[in-house]
């Protein structure tokens, strides 16, 4: 009567990520390749290169995962893996894969949905009972979510324009960020996080965004623009030339993340206003979870937990490591549906959905 186990895999944009985690949430086994590198050099992602990286690195990562787990395929109960939403080029190889997987051992399929298992990772790490709100923040998405059940979500708002990890890169892109002799960041939003830590956030104010939006939706192309426009002013104003560094560049970070920081808890605050209109969370002892690779700032999460604690919201985020896109919380999602006996199907002519 041994704990069941699970094999995730997630190939979904830019990561090649493998695990098995067991059904009290330990993580047995894990490997992640990134591909953030390459693609900092062509300056996006490319579909057809991030789809070659993924075909190049997978089956080490899978075969390494499970080694690091003293196990073999047989010795897991099912295999989990993400078919939507994502790049399609790039999540096809991690279903052809598990494909394979299926194929040789027989074991059962379960296809995850990628922002489902980021919303739940949270309760891998802690005791969570549902319902709760989720807040995914990331590079493609910004998705205020009410959790209900292991596969019942109620969408509550989204965002209209920029994701917010795109506005992060577009704005780092803009300040040539990783031009900056001897400055290691592995993203733009990290970038962005570390050199903010050195300015002011009041330096550059913005006109307030969706101000008059009576919805729970987002958007941050206006904090981009805005802040772009700035930019090209102090270049102006301090004559920096083309490929130069502007010296207030840490009061730039600094007051972009400022700005998101205002809209995401503004919106949120909305949020949770309309959770208690229509009774969909209980009034005390309410949490809500942060995922998604922005999450992993620590200025959002410190500015988001003391909104929170206003509305009697606990503020729950996974660490750093498990926001970012991984196979833990691919494994974990499909722990949860096994224990519930939910979710199996075919991969044979499954198809994978950008959405
Ligand atoms: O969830 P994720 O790993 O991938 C998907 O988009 O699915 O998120 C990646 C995004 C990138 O846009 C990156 O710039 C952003 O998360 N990011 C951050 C930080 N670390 C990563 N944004 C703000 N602050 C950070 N510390
Ligand atoms: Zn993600």
């Amino acid at each position: 009567n041994r704990k069941k186990r699970v094999l995730g895999i997630e190939t979904s944009c830019d990561d090649t990520g493998a695990a098995v985690v067991d059904d009290d949430g330990n993580i047995l086994g894990e490997a992640l390749h990134s591909q953030i590198r390459n693609h900092l050099e062509t300056g996006g992602i490319i579909p057809p290169i991030a789809r070659d990286l993924h075909k190049e690195h997978i089956d080490r990562v899978v075969t390494l995962a499970l080694e690091r787990a003293n196990l073999q395929l047989q010795d897991v109960d099912a295999i989990a893996t993400t078919v939507k939403p994502g790049l399609p080029l790039s999540l096809m190889v991690g279903l052809d894969y598990a494909r394979t997987l299926v194929k040789q051992s027989g074991l059962p399929f379960i296809p995850i949905h990628h922002m489902e298992a980021h919303a739940l990772t949270a309760r891998m790490i802690e005791p969570l009972e549902f319902p709760f709100l989720v807040l995914l923040l990331s590079g493609g998405h910004c998705l205020l979510a009410l959790a209900r059940d292991v596969d019942d979500f109620v969408l509550i708002g989204k965002n209209i324009d920029d994701a917010p990890g795109d506005a992060f890169d577009k704005t780092a892109r803009r300040l040539r960020l990783k031009d900056i002799a001897g400055f290691e960041a592995v993203s733009g939003g990290q970038a962005i996080e570390q050199l903010a830590k050195g300015g002011n956030p009041r330096a550059f104010d913005c006109t307030p965004i969706m101000s008059r939006h009576s919805d729970c939706n987002f958007s941050f192309a206006g904090i981009k623009t805005q802040l772009a426009t700035v930019i090209t002013k102090e270049e102006q104003r301090q004559n920096v030339q083309d490929g130069g560094v502007l010296p207030n560049m840490a009061d730039i970070c600094a007051s972009f993340q400022y700005q998101v920081l205002r809209h995401l808890a503004k919106r949120l605050q909305r949020g949770l206003l309309f959770c208690d209109l229509k009774k969909l969370l209980p009034s005390r002892n309410r949490t809500l979870v942060l995922s998604g690779g922005v999450a992993s700032n620590q200025f959002l999460r410190d500015g988001l937990e003391r909104m929170c604690a206003h509305y009697d919201c606990r503020l729950v985020a996974p660490p750093p490591p498990l926001c970012t896109d991984n196979g833990i919380m691919i494994a974990w999602n499909g722990i949860e549906k096994l224990k519930r006996g939910i979710g199996f199907a075919n991969p044979e002519g499954m198809r994978v959905e950008h959405r």
